[in-house]
């Protein structure tokens, strides 16, 4: 009886050591799955075939920077495909201690989705939602069900084909991904360019002459900077129609004009890098009526506009990496002394590692708090509330998440030990 015990004990731990993790979340998703799938199929690891593996993880990385060496690559993608398979994927890497990653359109600035920063190792899966790109648009309710791996791209087109008459306001780069769009709380336009020149700048004479007269999806593909011979067709490829380059990006808000010499000095900072590029999104409106409370994004009333910062370049080189990287740091700097302060607010959806990183999954709730009140203000401790609530046990974390708490908080208001 002892023998058999030990032998059974043997055999097992035997079998456990001769799988590789890899191996071990494959035979978990088949577990938890109601149809088999192949392994070549949906699963790429770095050992089974390199080219396929390397191909699938640039396939939507947008950012080149993030593919460095030096970055932490997953052990395994998963590219889901069906629903069911998300949910397994979460129980199996919850499993096996490996941590998930989660990738939509691959447009996150700092590549978080599918690489890793972190000094120190971490193993991670990547969960690729590329081939979950559903939409199904009903015009009679005004909605649209959208998989989270769809593009914005196919999501417009989706709706143009449906209606002259109805669009949706999101982002400019029609290859983003909806998951992270939403997520972040992404933002578009919706313009209404005569009366508001008109009520504003009534001397600049801004006129129905003056403008181009398109629909809505041809505006889409304009304002994205397509050529105006692209047909809407190319939304539905889900890509875009530039190179993929390195970037880094910064922001900030603007809550009082600059004066005329900060805008001096910013315009002779601007000119010391070559491929420099600044945006400024208008507030006000709509905006300023939402209460900084009522959803996690708070840059709300008294905003002026947004600022995005952003350099780009094509060689994978350190030293012309680090020269823009330096750049933008020194423009960041400079511009601390006119935009928002106490927090400098920043966008979450330009996450910027420079404002600070979890060091590990223990994340810290004050060390957090450096980027989260920039991020969403006096909404960080609610948010870390509901992800204390959700996720007691970090599971979703990365290098920005949002920490836990190391006690609950009870419905009297007394905190609790867990
Ligand atoms: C690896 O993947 C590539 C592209 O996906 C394919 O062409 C090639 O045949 C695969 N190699 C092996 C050894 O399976
Ligand atoms: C601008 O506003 C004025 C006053 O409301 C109006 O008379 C005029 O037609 C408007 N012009 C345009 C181009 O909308």
């Amino acid at each position: 009886m002892n023998i058999l015990f030990s032998f059974i004990l043997l055999f097992s731990a035997s079998c456990v050591v001769s799988y590789t993790i890899q191996d071990q979340f494959y035979q978990c998703i088949t577990l938890h799955s109601d149809r088999s799938i192949p392994f070549s199929t949906a699963f790429f690891t770095p050992t089974s075939n390199a080219t396929s593996f390397n191909s699938v993880l640039k396939s939507t990385a947008q950012n080149l920077r993030c593919l460095t060496p030096s970055q932490q690559k997953p052990l395994l993608i998963f590219t889901a495909l069906i629903e069911s398979h998300i949910q397994a994927a979460v129980i199996c890497a919850k499993e096996l201690k490996v941590q998930l990653r989660v990738r939509s359109g691959g447009h996150d600035y700092e590549g978080i989705s599918y690489t890793s920063e972190m000094k120190r190792s971490v193993s991670f899966i990547l969960l690729d939602l590329a081939k979950l790109r559903a939409i199904k648009v009903d015009i009679e309710d005004n909605s649209a069900w959208v998989q989270a791996g769809a593009t914005i791209g196919e999501v417009y087109y989706r709706i143009a084909e449906k209606s002259k008459t109805h669009g949706y306001p999101a982002g400019l780069c029609t290859s983003l991904g909806i998951g992270g769009h939403i997520t972040g709380g992404a933002y578009g336009k919706t313009d209404r360019l005569l009366d508001v020149m008109n009520h504003s700048f009534p001397e600049l004479g801004l006129t129905q002459k003056d403008c181009i007269e398109m629909s809505w999806i041809q505006s889409v593909i304009y304002i994205a900077g397509y050529p105006s011979n692209i047909k809407p067709e190319f939304l539905l490829q889900g890509k875009s129609l530039f190179p993929t380059v390195n970037f880094k990006a910064k922001s900030d808000f603007l809550r009082v004009p600059v004066p005329v010499t900060g805008l001096q000095g910013m315009w002779e900072k601007f000119l010391q890098d070559d491929s420099p590029m600044m945006i400024w999104n208008p507030y006000g409106g709509m905006m300023g009526k939402i209460s900084e409370s009522s959803i996690p994004f708070p840059h709300r009333k008294g905003v002026i506009c947004k600022i995005q910062y952003l350099t780009a370049w094509t060689d994978g080189d350190k030293k012309t990496a680090d020269k823009h990287i330096n750049w933008i740091r020194g423009l960041y700097e400079y511009m601390g002394t006119f935009v928002s302060k106490f927090p400098r607010e920043a966008y979450v959806n330009y996450r910027d590692l420079d404002l600070g990183m979890n060091r590990n999954a223990n994340s810290n709730f004050l060390e957090a708090s450096v980027w989260g009140k920039k991020y969403y203000k006096n909404n960080y401790d609610r948010l870390v509330l509901v992800k204390t609530e959700v996720d007691p046990d970090n599971f979703f974390w990365h290098e920005q998440s949002l920490p836990i708490l190391p006690f609950k908080v009870g419905q009297d208001g007394k905190s609790l030990i867990h």
